[in-house]
């Protein structure tokens, strides 16, 4: 099985055609380099941030004012997070248009919606983390929408159990945001990929 994988990844050889970009537009490939951005920016944003309702804001505070470059540092955080749920949206348009979510490229229809509601996921639960009045209130307005939702109350008792910016909430909305979402979304972007190999790229037209 790894060694199919590995070998689907790095095919030996791969058709000039199925290279296109007018059809593609590299949508997904350009979402997969926003990803990669939002890793690399987000593990740096690790030396810095405190995860706890008290020093939260000041260490963002800090970071903005007295880091060198971290200011840059967070707006390109902040921005490639923007540019993956555009990047999605117009690669999902892209799939809905040319009608690759029929039969066989199903399954990775349904793996990329998985991956559409992780990357909204991740940056729900990244709101949260600066901890100003805009993080506070959108949360709130997020977990109240949730409780008309089937099995909302469920799912706010496990994400909020002490209230939206309280010690457990915020740690468990950091815990997803930097361990449980971007690994879900590492691991389903591979299969993701496997699914276009295996379907022998994205060609031909409808
Ligand atoms: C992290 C998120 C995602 C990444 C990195 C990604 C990446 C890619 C890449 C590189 C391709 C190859 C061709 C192309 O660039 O269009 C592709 C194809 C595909 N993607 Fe995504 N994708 C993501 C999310 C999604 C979403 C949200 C959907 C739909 C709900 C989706 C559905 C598909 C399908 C069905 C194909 C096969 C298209 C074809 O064979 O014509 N993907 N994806």
């Amino acid at each position: 099985m790894l060694k199919e994988l590995v070998k689907h990844l790095f095919p030996r050889l791969v058709r000039e055609g199925d290279l296109r970009t007018t059809y593609t537009f590299c949508l997904g490939g350009l979402a997969f380099t926003s990803l990669l951005v939002l890793t690399v920016t987000g593990l740096l944003l690790l030396f810095y941030y405190s995860p706890a309702p008290q020093t939260a804001h000041a260490s963002i505070q800090f970071l903005e004012a007295s880091v060198w470059g971290g200011a840059y540092l967070r707006s390109l955080h902040r921005l490639s997070s923007h540019a993956l749920l555009v990047l999605l949206a117009l690669h999902t348009l892209r799939v809905v248009l040319t009608g690759a979510f029929l039969h066989p490229k199903r399954m990775n229809w349904v793996v990329g919606c998985s991956l559409l509601f992780l990357a909204i996921f991740a940056a729900y639960t990244g709101y949260l983390l600066p901890m100003d009045q805009l993080a506070y209130w959108a949360t709130q307005t997020g977990m109240e929408l949730l409780l008309t939702a089937p099995f909302g109350g469920f799912v706010r008792a496990l994400l909020v159990p002490d209230g939206v910016g309280q010690p457990l909430s915020l740690l468990r909305f950091y815990a997803l945001h930097i361990v449980g979402v971007p690994l879900s979304v590492l691991l389903l972007s591979m299969l993701h990929f496997y699914r276009v190999r295996k379907n022998k790229g994205v060609l031909p037209y409808l």
